[in-house]
């Protein structure tokens, strides 16, 4: 497992989604995912799941410090009289003192981004965070963050071969934070593509693991693909025992080009150009 080590955090670079993974799966997929290997979870309070993972959690036993968890604030909860209640929810639910990452989940027109930062920050000063993050921010909108004077770890955004994220890449570079692909596998499209599909026959691998391994190679760059059975876990780790040349690499980042994007809510911001 390559582990991405910046801004004091060592992150399993691939993590384990739950998004869509509820009820008595996602409890049971959490010890299996734990036994594959995974040691990074991604959850959020919009998930509907966080119960199941702690209760997963516990029954796969091990240590918390062995664990990156990842949550995020909803939408509503970014009032920053909020932030302190919506978090102790989360952990409590979780079975945890503490969250190794917690992001806002998406941008908001109706809070202050500076304001729920400092409450954030707050929270982790009381040690019940390590590290804080955004997901689904913009260029601009990281720059705005910038005014909060908190050092923020990610910004967790859709990433695949077919969605460059060119300008946010850089931004993300030049504040050495990470980005964290969600849609990895950009939701089983990556399988139907005859350059990926190319280049997997040529290792060996299936076109998700080509994807996974595509993105891991990168900088600072982590992923974070669901799935749903035990034989999807596995497979989506089986990517530590091969490397795209450069050349391979380049022909994928190529797709990117195409700029399919694939989550596209009514609340999105204006997303980046390029
Ligand atoms: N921050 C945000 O706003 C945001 C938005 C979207 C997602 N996310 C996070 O990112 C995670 C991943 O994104 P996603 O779930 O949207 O998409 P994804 O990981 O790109 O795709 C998941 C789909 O791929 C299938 N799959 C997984 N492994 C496979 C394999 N080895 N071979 C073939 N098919 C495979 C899964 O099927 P099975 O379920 O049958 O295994 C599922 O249908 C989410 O679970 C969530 O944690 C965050």
């Amino acid at each position: 497992m390559i582990e991405i080590e910046t801004k004091g955090a060592r992150l399993p670079a691939l993590g384990f989604g739950t998004w869509e993974l509820r009820g008595a799966t996602c409890r049971e997929m959490i010890p299996v995912a734990l036994e594959l290997g995974y040691r990074h979870i991604d959850t959020a309070q919009a998930y509907g799941n966080e119960a199941e993972i702690g209760q997963g959690l516990r029954d796969a036993g091990l240590a918390r410090e062995d664990l990156w968890i990842t949550s995020k604030l909803w939408m509503d909860r970014l009032a920053p009289d909020l932030v302190p209640g919506a978090l102790a929810e989360s952990l409590e639910r979780l079975g945890t003192d503490y969250l190794d990452l917690l992001l806002i989940h998406w941008p908001s027109e109706e809070v202050s981004h500076l304001e729920t930062l400092a409450a954030m920050a707050e929270q982790r000063r009381a040690g019940r965070v390590r590290h804080l993050g955004v997901s689904n921010f913009t260029v601009a909108q990281l720059a705005e963050a910038d005014g909060a004077g908190v050092e923020l770890l990610a910004n967790q955004v859709e990433y695949h071969p077919f969605l460059s994220q060119d300008d946010l890449r850089a931004a993300l570079d030049e504040r050495d934070m990470v980005l964290t692909a969600y849609a990895p596998l950009a939701r089983g499209a990556v399988a139907r593509d005859a350059t990926i599909g190319r280049i997997a026959e040529a290792h060996g691998k299936s076109p998700e693991q080509v994807a996974l391994r595509w993105l891991v190679q990168q900088r600072n760059v982590a992923a974070i693909p669901k799935a749903g059975s035990r034989r999807h876990a596995e497979a989506n780790l089986a990517i530590f025992d091969f490397s795209l040349e450069a050349a391979e690499m380049a022909a994928i980042a190529a797709l990117g080009r195409g700029r399919r994007r694939l989550v596209e809510p009514s609340w999105a911001p204006a997303w980046d150009a390029a």
